[in-house]
């Protein structure tokens, strides 16, 4: 017997039905005796498996561990940026993300002529990033994963003082950090809190390495890479994972010309807004790879997921 997918459930009791397996999750035909069973609240809303045979005790999936099912609480940070506000856009269209916090420093609109679940979004605003008050914390409970995309970024660096692009990019992200493991009660959950922080593809993480392009930044950023995934491995239920995009284009044809130039002139790789955002999303939807994505990752894993 050959599984089919999961959406085409055949007649049976409503609530728990006994389904063949779909081939793209299970390869091969079941041996007799075989079985498999689906308990779900509708065709596709799965709350977990069991696989099976009458001489052996069965496997059993539950819905946290089903990595296309994982039903996941989102939070975004830096959510009215430019990558912030895309990845509210597509998390709104994904079936396994069913809470989405939008966090920012406004409140975010979205219109409801945008496709997928606006009902899932909830806007929250913040002061200032590196102050959490306990109404910010208490949206944060029962939090599963978060992208951060907070920072100043290179452009805006230069009219700011040193000190406070490094606020922002580096003690903001771990005060986020912090306050997201205490509201989220993350070392007592089963399942991992799983955390993006966005950086860029020319940081460096190590000083004796001059960066060609703006030192001290690219060092700070590279130093709050570190940081963040050192966080992780102190840190119980904390899986941290580093987003390293090159320029990234989309939205207007300005961008198209200037990552193009980047490519040609600094060979700094590109990749499209919509193919970052989407590439996070599935990573910290179903798990991360490896703790830090390089561009052809996000380039990679975004096609993958918009193909
Ligand atoms: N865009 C690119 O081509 C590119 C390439 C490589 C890496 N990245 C990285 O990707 C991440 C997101 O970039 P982006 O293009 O989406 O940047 P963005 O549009 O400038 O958004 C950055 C976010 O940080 C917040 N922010 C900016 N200045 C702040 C300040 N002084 N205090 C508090 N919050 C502040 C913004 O809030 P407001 O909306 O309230 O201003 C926004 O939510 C950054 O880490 C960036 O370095 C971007």
């Amino acid at each position: 017997m050959y599984v089919h997918p999961a959406g085409r459930q055949p007649p049976g009791r409503p609530g728990v039905s006994h389904v063949p397996v779909g081939h793209n999750h299970v390869r091969k035909p079941l041996t007799p005796g075989g079985y498999l069973i689906i308990i779900a609240v509708s065709t596709t809303d799965i709350l977990s498996i069991r696989v099976g045979h009458s001489l052996a005790p069965p496997t059993i999936f539950t819905t946290s561990s089903l990595p296309s099912n994982r039903r996941m609480k989102l939070i975004v940070a830096g959510a009215t940026g430019y990558v912030g506000s895309e990845v509210v856009r597509q998390a709104l269209r994904r079936r396994d993300i069913t809470s989405v916090v939008a966090l920012a420093r406004r409140p975010v609109e979205i219109l409801d002529t945008v496709e997928g679940d606006v009902g899932k979004l909830k806007s929250v605003v913040i002061k200032d990033y590196d102050d959490y008050p306990e109404k910010v914390k208490k949206e944060f409970e029962g939090a599963d994963g978060c992208i951060w995309t907070v920072a100043i970024t290179p452009s805006k660096s230069r009219s700011l003082p040193f000190d406070e692009v490094k606020r922002v990019c580096q003690d903001c992200t771990m005060s986020g950090l912090d306050a997201l493991y205490s509201a989220a009660a993350v070392d007592k959950r089963e399942e991992p809190f799983r955390f993006i922080y966005m950086s860029g593809a020319v940081t460096s993480r190590d000083r004796s390495v001059t960066p060609r392009f703006m030192p001290e930044y690219s060092w700070m950023r590279g130093e709050t890479e570190t940081k963040v995934l050192e966080y992780a491995a102190a840190h119980k239920g904390m899986e941290a994972c580093v987003a390293k995009p090159g320029y990234i284009t989309g939205g207007d044809a300005m961008r198209t010309v200037m990552g193009t130039a980047l490519r040609l002139t600094m060979s700094v790789p590109n990749v499209t807004l919509q193919q970052v955002s989407a590439a996070m999303l599935e990573q910290v939807t179903k798990g991360f790879e490896r703790d830090t994505l390089e561009n052809e990752d996000l380039v990679k894993a975004g096609q993958q997921v918009l193909a």
